[in-house]
């Protein structure tokens, strides 16, 4: 059928008659009777309370975290939809989105998914949810968002006074610890940039001059080798090559060495490259290990390089009160990346990166005529956060942490990341104990990196030169390299068995050149017996693979 415009007396404007979208009788149903507007609120109401209705029994009777499905089987329902045929039904879509992902999804609310940095989420964050994807403020300009843009604002200012940052700090929402990463570190190019040639970086035109293009090849970005990937991919964009990264060594806890970074920085001298950024992690991805901050910062201070503290996971100890002290010395950063979506139990997305001088968000600040033209003389200015950051539209994100902090208050935030927290320490303390497992660090945060490797054969009826090599591993025996690979792929096989059974989803890393399993403990309503259970079953998948499949498959 032809599309005709809506006129004065087929656009519905009495919100009692307006367009239900929710029932099949509606396969007719005028486009623009999808419009949310005064016209369609009610059924809008009626189809937001049906899908939380939805959902909730969806949550309310999630039995596993993961049903194991396979991505072929998926993919095969999936095909099977033809998206040129519209349902003009959102009770239909809904029906249809079980079959090809509420059944099937990853639920992170489930007290066995132990894998990733994803966070179970407050009910207040996901009402906010709702009512920024609802009333869609974008946060590039006052103009379009009015209120949100000062509500920003003040959790940017909440975040950088607990992070002590001083008067001047500022900073901006991003959509994650990638994207804050990347800021921070293009702050950081160009304030050395500026310091080392002409300043002409300063007003947004994106032009360099021939000494800042010459400068780009020696600049240095120094960081650990536990850090995050994002920090090399941020050297990456910003023109300076992945090869701009040194990485500085860590100790057994996982944490850079201060030492080791001192020399790096006197070998940049040494050398003629100029060291843009130190990036510290206060949280690795891996193993939560915290780098020694108070250490860090007075170096840095002392080399005047910009310091990034990379808090992604660690940012949620802002919040704590028995933890917070682990944060000690982060007062001394440049900059800092906290991801709210992952240590403050709020959705994606919600990240910023906070700066102690806000002058230095200058390096982001383009003007356009349509947006947000520079102020003139003697007007009073206009508050937007546009020329922080390096988006132009953006969600309010800043809402679902708002509503939280107004619920619930930051120290019950705090509480829930507190008891994960010490959950880490109990499970350390039961890996520890166990023959089965090595763990590789006692945790700081709520991670747990550990390999199955039995100091005894797995199975009485288990070959004997299975066993043999096994505890020869175990000792590191030269011999033995082959019954390493072995344990690594019996590693594997455990965490995709278990993942394949739905029963609990836990990652895989490598550490020290082995494969090795990992918890990622964020779900407050995960238990040590949870823990317990999941560790049985990853023995006995690893057991299962080594007597039954290794003795054969040896490379
Ligand atoms: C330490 C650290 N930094 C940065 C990131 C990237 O964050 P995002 O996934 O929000 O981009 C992660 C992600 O896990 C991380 O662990």
């Amino acid at each position: 059928m032809p599309y005709s415009p809506p006129t004065d007396t087929d656009t519905p404007t009495d919100p009692d008659t307006a367009t239900d979208t929710t029932s099949c009788d509606t396969a007719t149903a005028a486009p623009w009777s999808y419009l949310l507007n005064e016209s369609t609120a009610h059924s809008y109401e009626q189809q937001i309370t049906a899908t939380a209705q939805h959902l909730a029994d969806t949550i309310a009777h999630t039995k596993r975290p993961f049903t194991g499905v396979s991505p072929q089987s998926l993919a095969e329902t999936l095909a099977g939809i033809d998206l040129e045929q519209p349902l003009h039904d959102t009770t239909a879509a809904l029906t249809e989105l079980e079959s090809v992902y509420l059944n099937d999804a990853v639920y992170f609310h489930h007290p066995r998914y132990l894998a990733h940095l994803n966070c179970p989420t407050v009910i207040p964050a996901a009402v906010g949810e709702t009512v920024l994807s609802t009333i869609n403020s974008s946060l590039d300009t006052w103009e379009q968002s009015a209120g949100a843009t000062l509500i920003e604002q003040r959790l940017i200012e909440w975040t950088t006074r607990r992070l002590q940052l001083g008067r001047a700090a500022d900073g901006v929402f991003t959509s994650g610890g990638t994207q804050s990463n990347l800021q921070a570190l293009l702050l950081a190019r160009d304030e050395t940039r500026h310091a080392m040639t002409d300043g002409s970086t300063d007003t947004g035109t994106g032009t360099d001059t021939a000494a800042q293009s010459a400068l780009l090849p020696r600049l240095r970005i120094l960081t650990s080798e536990c850090s995050h990937f994002s920090v090399t991919k941020a050297a990456s964009l910003l023109g300076m090559g992945a090869d701009a990264v040194i990485a500085i060594p860590c100790d057994e806890e996982r944490r850079m060495r201060p030492a080791a970074l001192e020399r790096a920085l006197a070998r940049c001298h040494e050398d003629g490259t100029v060291p843009m950024a130190v990036v510290a992690t206060a949280g690795t991805t891996d193993f939560g290990s915290i780098d020694p901050l108070g250490e860090i910062a007075p170096t840095c201070a002392q080399w005047g390089v910009w310091l990034h503290v990379d808090a992604a996971y660690g940012g949620g100890l802002l919040a704590s009160e028995h933890h917070r002290h682990l944060l000690d010395g982060i007062s001394g950063a440049d900059s800092v990346t906290v991801d709210y979506h992952k240590s403050f139990f709020q959705p994606l997305t919600a990240s910023a990166v906070l700066v102690r001088d806000a002058a230095t968000l200058r390096h982001v600040t383009y003007h356009a005529d349509y947006l947000n033209p520079a102020a003139r003389d003697g007007e009073q200015p206009v508050p937007n956060q546009v020329d922080k950051s390096i988006q132009t539209s953006r969600r309010f994100d800043a809402l679902k942490l708002w509503l939280t902090l107004r619920v619930m208050g930051a120290n019950q935030v705090g509480m829930l990341f507190d008891s994960v927290i010490d959950l880490a320490g109990r499970v350390w303390e039961t890996l520890a104990a166990d023959s089965r497992f090595d763990v590789v660090t006692r945790p700081q945060l709520s991670t747990l990196v550990f390999r199955y490797a039995p100091s005894e054969a797995p199975d009485a009826a288990a070959d004997s030169t299975t066993a043999h090599a096994m505890n020869s591993a175990m000792d590191g025996a030269m011999d033995c390299v082959v019954d390493a690979a072995a344990l690594d792929r019996a590693n594997e096989y455990a965490r995709d068995e278990l993942a394949g059974s739905g029963e609990a989803v836990v990652a895989s890393t490598v550490a020290d050149g082995r494969t090795h399993l990992k918890f990622t403990l964020l779900n407050p309503r995960t238990t040590l017996g949870d823990v317990e259970q999941i560790l049985d079953l990853l023995a006995g998948h690893a057991q299962h693979y080594l007597t039954t499949t290794a003795g054969t498959t040896r490379d």
